[in-house]
Formats: structure tokens, sequence, C-alpha cells
């Protein structure tokens, strides 16, 4: 392979060619010290450093001030799923989920596990096509939290209005759509995200929360399940994944010099418009997200059958179009236009769209 094909991966996915570069470029010998960062020790002053300015920079691009600290975890976004049950369910108090796809519906019975859950709305009946209306979600008044999946990267579809949670914390799920668009970060009280989509590497999530929450934390923890541990000790208790948090912090920078979340999201809405342009042209491409609900992120549709979407996948790879095969539970195609995916990417797929559609329509 002598280039570098369009990269349209769920996650693992692409990452801006930037910061790759200069990835590469200091890896043998990090900023003079002579050793390399995935050879530098975590409580080295340069690491904290990069800790402590990936959670500055991370605060500035979402607005949000000290009442929030940034945390990074192992374990992926799954393993989320379990410890906010954990630290914050408690006994006398039950937890609300909104369940809009596979992953929401994953949280959901991690937290079933540990304590009372209410699904108060699902669209499972209508193969979550689109996203609950507020009116539809029916909240319990003095719950735990309130959870939901801001993206769903299986099915393509996307909240596009924050709930009104009246006082309950509000918790989000946003890996598939984290720092893709300005939004008031400050009317979340806890989200996470497995960094491989918008913020870079697999092995790193990033969880941001408000101060308030961590005094609710469960003390009977293990200590390492606590989020209260890695708040007191700025993610640093044991080793954490410090590639992947130094790749953040390449992202993070990317991101702002791009000119933060209004460019981000305008990039993101002029790619997704291309491919969404295709398929309402006719009846060739069938979208699965209803129109208002749809994905800035992951743009999914099926074909006629199966074996036009086999020859779809196969002539698409073969003009260096990779990663846009469906999910097993969806099928058909699915295009993951996260941040760093570029606009030539989504003009090179809606081309191939149409010339596909004029040769098979
Ligand atoms: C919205 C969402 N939540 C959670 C996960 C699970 O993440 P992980 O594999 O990091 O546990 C994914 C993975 O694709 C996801 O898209």
């Amino acid at each position: 392979m002598q280039e570098r094909v369009f990269n349209f991966n769920p996650g693992p996915s692409t990452l801006p060619l930037e910061v790759l570069q200069q990835a590469q470029s200091e890896l043998l010998n990090y900023k003079g010290t002579g050793m390399s960062i995935l050879e530098i020790s975590h409580r080295a002053p340069e690491f904290e450093e990069i800790v402590t300015q990936t959670e500055a920079l991370f605060k500035e691009l979402a607005g949000v001030g000290d009442d929030y600290r940034v945390l990074f975890f192992q374990g992926g976004a799954s393993q989320q799923f379990a410890l906010i049950p954990l630290n914050f369910l408690g006994t006398n108090k039950s937890a609300d989920y909104v369940i809009t796809g596979s992953f929401g519906e994953k949280a959901y019975k991690e937290a079933k596990k540990i304590g009372k859950v209410n699904v108060v709305a699902t669209t499972a009946a209508v193969g979550h096509k689109r996203i609950p209306e507020q009116a539809e979600l029916k909240l319990t008044k003095d719950a735990a939290y309130v959870h939901i999946t801001t993206n769903n990267t299986i099915y393509g579809t996307q909240w596009h209005y924050i709930p009104e949670t009246n006082g309950v914390p509000l918790v989000a799920d946003m890996s598939s759509d984290i720092l893709s668009r300005p939004l008031d970060y400050s009317k979340f009280d806890l989200i996470y995200a497995g960094a491989q989509k918008n913020l870079g590497p697999s092995g790193v999530v990033l969880v941001m929360v408000h101060k308030k929450m961590l005094e609710r934390v469960n003390p009977d923890l293990p200590t390492i399940f606590s989020y209260e541990t890695f708040a007191k000790n700025n993610s640093l208790y044991n080793t954490p994944p410090t590639f992947g948090i130094y790749m953040l912090k390449l992202v993070l920078e990317w991101i702002k010099k791009f000119g933060g979340l209004t460019a981000v999201a305008e990039h993101n809405q002029a790619k997704a418009a291309l491919l969404y342009d295709v398929i309402d042209e006719d009846d060739f491409y069938h979208g699965h997200a209803e129109a208002p609900s749809r994905s800035y992120m992951n743009v999914t549709f099926r074909l006629a059958n199966a074996e036009l979407e086999k020859t779809f996948l196969q002539e698409a790879e073969a003009q260096g179009i990779y990663g846009i095969k469906g999910h097993r539970s969806v099928g058909g195609i699915r295009a993951s236009i996260y941040n760093a995916m570029s606009l030539a990417g989504c003009e090179k797929l809606a081309t191939f769209m149409r010339d596909f559609r004029k040769r098979n329509g």
C-alpha cells in the first residue's frame, strides 16, 4: 500500500495526519529527554505536564470551568457502564436510562446488576432509527441520574437537543460525538468517551465530571473503581495509558487549531450533507435513521439486497474507501465520518455512491 486510504472505520478510526506526523517526529526523543514518550515515567514532570495540559485544553474546548474535572481511565467506555452505577446509584435511589441503541442497552444492563434502574424511553421497537422527544421521556423525579447516549454509533442517530432533567444529574456516553459540535457541556454532570473515535487511539477513556458528583461517590468501593481516586490523584493513582493521553492532547491541539468546536461542526455538517444528499436523491439508498435524528458522525444506509451491498463494499475498497461495512446488528453500510475525516474523503464516497447507482440502479 503506497498511500493512505480514506478510513471510515467506526473506531479505532482515522486520526488527523498532522497529529500522526507530530507523534512520529517526537517518537524517539520527546522534548529533549532522550526518551520516547512511550518510555517516560508517568511520574516524570514531562508527563504530569501532559496530563495537566490535556485537562485544561479539554475544558477550554468544552467551555467549562473549574467546577469540572477531566479524568483519564482505561477499560474502555464499557467499563464506565459499570463504574457509573457503582459510584452513584446507591441503595435508596434508582437511575433513569434512555435506550437509543446497543451501547445504551449495555449501559442499562450493567446498571441493573448494581441497583434499581428505569428504562424511561426506548426506541428498540423502531430499530433505533430515531431519538425520542423530550415529552416521551418518563423521567423519575428524584433519580440518582439520567443516562443517555448522545450519538448512536451503530444506528447512526444523534441527539440534537439536551434533555431537561429538572435538577437530576445528566450523564452521557459521548464516545462517538464528543467535541464534534458546540454544545452546552455545563448541562452535563458526567460525560465519558472512549478516545478511539474523536479523541485519539483506543486504550484511554476521557471522563468529564462535575465536582458535586465527586462528593456523591460511594466511599466503600475498591480504590481503583472510584472516581474520587482518579480526581484526587490527577489520573495518576496508578500507571495510566500514557501514550494514549499524549495522543489525546495532540488531537485536542489539532481541534483548537482547526478553529474549535464551531469550525469542527461546520466541517462535520458539510461532510454529512454530502452523503445524506445522495441518499435523499432517490430510493436506491435507504437511510436507516429518520431525518431529524440523523447523526453527523455515522451515516447508515442499506441497498436493495445483501448481494448489491457486497459488491458496493468490494468496489469501494478497490477505490481506497475503507471501513464502511455496517455493524452486524444493522447490516448495510455505515460511513463513520468523525472529526478527522476530510471533506475530500466524503466527496470521494459521495461520487462513488452516485457512480455505483448509475451502474446498478
Ligand atoms: C457510543 C459508544 N459507547 C460505548 C462504546 C464501547 O466502547 P469501548 O469499546 O471503548 O468499551 C462504543 C464503541 O464503539 C460506542 O460507540
